[in-house]
């Protein structure tokens, strides 16, 4: 039995969904995969934006902004991900007021949740602005990637986050590095857990792809208060492709028992998933279906979940 860790307390936290569509249609990008050689693929040589122009128009990408202040008065802004389509990414970037936050500082660094295309490939948008700024990967990632950031042009300084233990990022805030191996031959996937005054713990995902449960049960055993959970965002891979099947009823239904008070899923979670987790009385977090986000189901592009 080891001790909890203590990540120290905020006093609130923004997160701000700059953009949760990782692309407009999914058989698309499913057909193009499967055309390139199918789910073992190295994702680096489907020709896709920015390396071809393969459906250019179908690309778009995931990325929030974290806004975190602690209870010592000192704050710090995240950018977590950075999408895909850098067209998509400069126009998001430009109506959120992203691109100016990047060019004045006022962003201290840029999570990489893991390697996925939709998660990472936009990084030229953010980097432009930005170039040296410090930039967190999950451990697996692959060569291919390391050189994509610096031709991009990057400056900074890179840091891997190892699977052993969390990196306490500031206080209250904590990166995981979960080993997964997914479509596409994308390993490890970057969590982050917030420690809120008085509330209770946030989770903040990518994909997810390690599994919902799972994350929430890592929180449980490595850190003071990990127990209580009082928020999740962003993608939680349900049912990306809208299919069901009794492992995810019991997933669905395994989350209910977490209590937490605001589930602010998204992007590849699923609409199926969540119109399953309406239906037990889940309190999904709904959005404005703007901005390219399909669904007022839940929290899209341009909508904002505040904490504490
Ligand atoms: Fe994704
Ligand atoms: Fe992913």
């Amino acid at each position: 039995m080891t001790t909890a860790l203590d990540i120290g307390t905020l006093k609130r936290l923004r997160i701000l969904c700059i953009s949760e569509t990782g692309w407009v249609d999914t058989t698309t990008v499913f057909e193009d995969i499967r055309a390139a050689g199918g789910p073992e693929t190295d994702q680096y040589e489907i020709p896709w934006p920015p390396f071809g122009s393969l459906h250019a128009d179908n690309a778009a990408g995931f990325s929030a902004l974290l806004e975190a202040e602690a209870t010592d008065g000192s704050a710090c802004r995240l950018l977590f991900d950075t999408g895909w389509n850098p067209a998509w990414m400069d126009r998001r970037f430009a109506e959120e007021g992203i691109d100016r936050l990047l060019q004045d500082g006022q962003i201290q660094a840029l999570i990489v949740s893991h390697e996925h295309f939709d998660h990472f490939w936009g990084i030229g948008s953010t980097l432009r602005h930005c170039p040296d700024l410090t930039i967190y990967v999950p451990q697996g990632f692959h060569t291919a990637g390391y050189d994509f950031i610096r031709q991009q042009g990057h400056t900074g300084e890179v840091v891997t986050v190892p699977t052993e233990q969390p990196l306490v990022l500031f206080p209250g805030l904590a990166l995981a590095c979960f080993p997964m191996s997914t479509l596409l031959r994308v390993q490890g996937e970057n969590v982050l857990y917030a420690n809120l005054q008085n509330q209770g713990m946030a989770m903040v995902t990518g994909c997810g792809h390690g599994g919902v449960l799972n994350l929430l049960d890592y929180a449980r055993r490595t850190f003071r208060g990990g127990e209580r959970m009082h928020a999740i965002y962003g993608g939680l891979h349900i049912s990306p492709l809208e299919d069901w099947d009794e492992s995810r009823e019991q997933v669905v239904d395994a989350l209910s028992g977490y209590g937490i008070a605001k589930v602010a899923c998204n992007h590849c979670t699923g609409h199926t998933a969540v119109e399953k987790m309406l239906e037990r009385g889940l309190p999904v977090v709904q959005g404005t279906g703007r901005n390219g986000s399909q669904t007022n189901l839940y929290v899209g592009n341009g909508d904002s979940l505040e904490l504490g």
